[in-house]
């Protein structure tokens, strides 16, 4: 597994992310145990994924606080990994059955707020990278930006970054921060290739940045898509009997802006099938054979 500077100021990653959005949606509550993602999480870590992605919101707020019961079960596995949590969005919860309306929140106090607490409950003196999970079109960037630098400053955060920004968006917050921002997370995979059409990919280039790919497999659909199960079965002998969430994932990292895809399966033999694909070099008709195949016509 490679590891990567997300960006010249940024800090070092594995090339592929462990996503925890759905580790608590497990039916098997086996799964779900601290005791159970402890050991998932080493699994990851002892295959070359150190990085890992959660945000405030998972869970409807509960994920952040079963990390934190996994870490509590060995402390020191905390300074062999890299946190990324993100902050901003506000739903109704059990937590808070006064909120009506779901709603983002990048105020300067209340990005400071809501990492305390993502520090609290997961047990750590620091977060590796936060990102603003959505833009809040109510907040100004000099106030999101505030929030954000203070952060940096008293050391909560070691960087800053974004996600789901658009390049205007993501230059304009960048211009009012004291330290550049290190990525943004956006969504990416054969069946949502908006970042390599919307200069999102473009402009991580050009400040060379890592962007993070959020669900790579169009959250499960793309193993449900009959064309590029066709293709994938067409491919797969060319390349080890790759299956098509490896060829999936593969398409991903082909792609020159080298995007970190975060891996979203709750199942380990599924990461195992990942961290082949890391080491699949699809050939460049191939990776257009798959674009065409999700598209459903050839390239214009
Ligand atoms: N920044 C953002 O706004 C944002 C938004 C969404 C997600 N994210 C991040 O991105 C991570 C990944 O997102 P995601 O969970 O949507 O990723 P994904 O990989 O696109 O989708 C995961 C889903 O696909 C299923 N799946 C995985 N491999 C499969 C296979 N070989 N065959 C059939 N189904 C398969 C999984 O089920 P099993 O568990 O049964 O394998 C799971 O339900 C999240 O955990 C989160 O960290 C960020």
């Amino acid at each position: 597994m490679t590891r990567h500077r997300i960006s010249p100021t940024g800090p070092e990653f594995s090339r592929l992310v462990y996503g925890t959005w759905r580790i608590l949606d497990d039916e098997d509550a086996a799964n779900k145990t601290s005791q159970a993602l402890l050991s998932r999480f080493k699994a990851c870590a002892d295959m070359g994924i150190t990085t890992f992605d959660t945000a405030e919101i998972y869970g409807l707020y509960h994920v952040e606080e079963a990390i934190g019961g996994a870490l509590k079960l060995d402390p020191a596995f905390r300074s062999k990994i890299e946190i990324v949590t993100k902050c901003g969005i506000y739903v109704p919860c059990e937590f808070h059955p006064e909120r009506k309306t779901g709603h983002y929140n990048l105020t300067a106090a209340r990005i400071v707020k809501s990492c305390e607490k993502s520090l609290r409950l997961m047990g750590v003196d620091h977060i590796d990278l936060l990102l603003v999970h959505r833009p809040d079109w109510l907040t100004s960037a000099d106030e999101t930006a505030e929030g954000l630098n203070q952060l940096l400053k008293d050391g909560k955060i070691r960087s800053a970054g974004t996600s789901n920004y658009n390049v205007h968006q993501f230059e304009l917050l960048n211009s009012r921060m004291d330290q550049p921002l290190v990525t943004n997370q956006v969504e990416f995979s054969l069946l949502h290739m908006d970042p390599i059409d919307d200069g999102v990919f473009d402009q991580c280039q050009q400040q060379r940045i890592l962007p993070m790919a959020w669900s790579p497999l169009a959250k499960g659909d793309l193993m449900k898509h009959e064309g590029l199960l066709a293709k994938a079965a067409e491919l797969s002998a060319k390349y080890g009997g790759a299956t098509l969430d490896q060829l999936a994932y593969a398409w991903i990292m082909a792609h020159p802006s080298c995007s970190l895809p975060i891996i979203g399966t709750n199942k380990l033999d599924r990461v195992t099938a990942c961290v082949k694909a890391a080491e699949i070099q699809l050939e460049r008709e191939d990776w257009y054979s798959l674009w065409v195949a999700a598209k459903g016509h050839g390239v214009p």
